[in-house]
């Protein structure tokens, strides 16, 4: 299968290099504002053009990775190249009717917004995949791709939203614990690259563990704590400084 990537920025890039390494049977051309930005692709081997409207024309199905608000122009000038084609939209918060009204006349075959996380680049998103046009068909090829690359989830509008939260902008509240956990393990005494090398390892270990055993986190934390030990003392002083209160309110907003 032929992929184009209109927008090889920070999400179009890393799904180029997801695909790249971890995709079966797929070519790809990637294309961007700026030479510059297009020398690592080319460096990997991929194909790699200024020019949208071409790089479409030689596609099977087109990933959309530019900013949303212009998004509307690059589908003006690929519409010519769109028809017959299956069109992946990764710009968040544009409406199922605006998507649609952005490529109507131009006989593209299915249309979905695809919002997957930057863990992409190392085959282990959490993409979720919705269908504004398409069937049955078009739906297995758009999972059976994003699958080579981490875990999909087909999804209605309103878990694309939630999940586009937890998971995508989930990437950097991670990103702020791994911050805050490998902060407090400085204070107590590590080297950085030491505590932030143990903060990941945890986390890794702590969803495998989830995973392996299906079991719900309190669970866990219910074999990790002795009474009056320094975890649940450490879980109450987290809780007191209102962690749980603070995830929820910024995944709420
Ligand atoms: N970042 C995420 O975690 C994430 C997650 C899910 C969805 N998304 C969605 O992905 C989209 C891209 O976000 P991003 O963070 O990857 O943005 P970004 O890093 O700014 O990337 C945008 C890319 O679009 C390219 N571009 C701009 N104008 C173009 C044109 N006329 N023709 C071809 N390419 C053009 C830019 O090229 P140059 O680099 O050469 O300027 C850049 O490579 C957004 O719609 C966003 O909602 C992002």
């Amino acid at each position: 299968m032929k992929i184009t990537i209109i927008g090889a920025g920070n999400m179009g890039g890393a799904t180029a290099l997801g695909l790249a390494r971890y995709g079966k049977g797929i070519s790809l051309t990637v294309t961007a504002a700026h030479e510059r930005t297009l020398e690592k692709y080319k460096a990997s081997g991929m194909e790699a053009s200024l020019d949208n409207r071409s790089a479409a024309e030689g596609a099977d199905l087109v990933i959309l990775g530019v900013k949303p608000w212009i998004a509307g122009a690059i589908l003006e000038e690929i519409r010519p190249a769109l028809a017959g084609k299956v069109l992946c939209s990764m710009a968040a918060g544009i409406p199922d009717g605006d998507l649609l009204a952005m490529v109507e006349g131009s006989g593209v075959k299915a249309v979905y917004t695809v919002i997957p996380n930057l863990a992409i680049e190392v085959g282990e998103s959490m993409t979720y995949v919705h269908r504004i046009r398409g069937d049955a068909e078009t739906d297995a090829l758009v999972m059976d791709l994003f699958d080579t690359v981490g875990k999909t989830r087909l999804a209605d509008g309103k878990q694309l939203h939630a999940g586009m939260i937890l998971a995508s902008c989930g990437t950097a509240f991670a990103m702020r614990y791994f911050r805050a956990a490998t902060e407090g393990g400085v204070q107590l005494g590590l080297y950085p690259k030491d505590a932030l090398e143990a903060v990941l390892q945890t986390v890794k270990g702590a969803a495998d563990l989830l995973e392996a055993r299906g079991t719900h986190p309190e669970q866990e934390v219910d074999r990790v704590t002795t009474p009056g030990g320094i975890t649940i003392r450490g879980l109450n002083a987290m809780e007191e400084a209102g962690f749980t209160n603070a995830v929820i309110r910024g995944l709420s907003l």
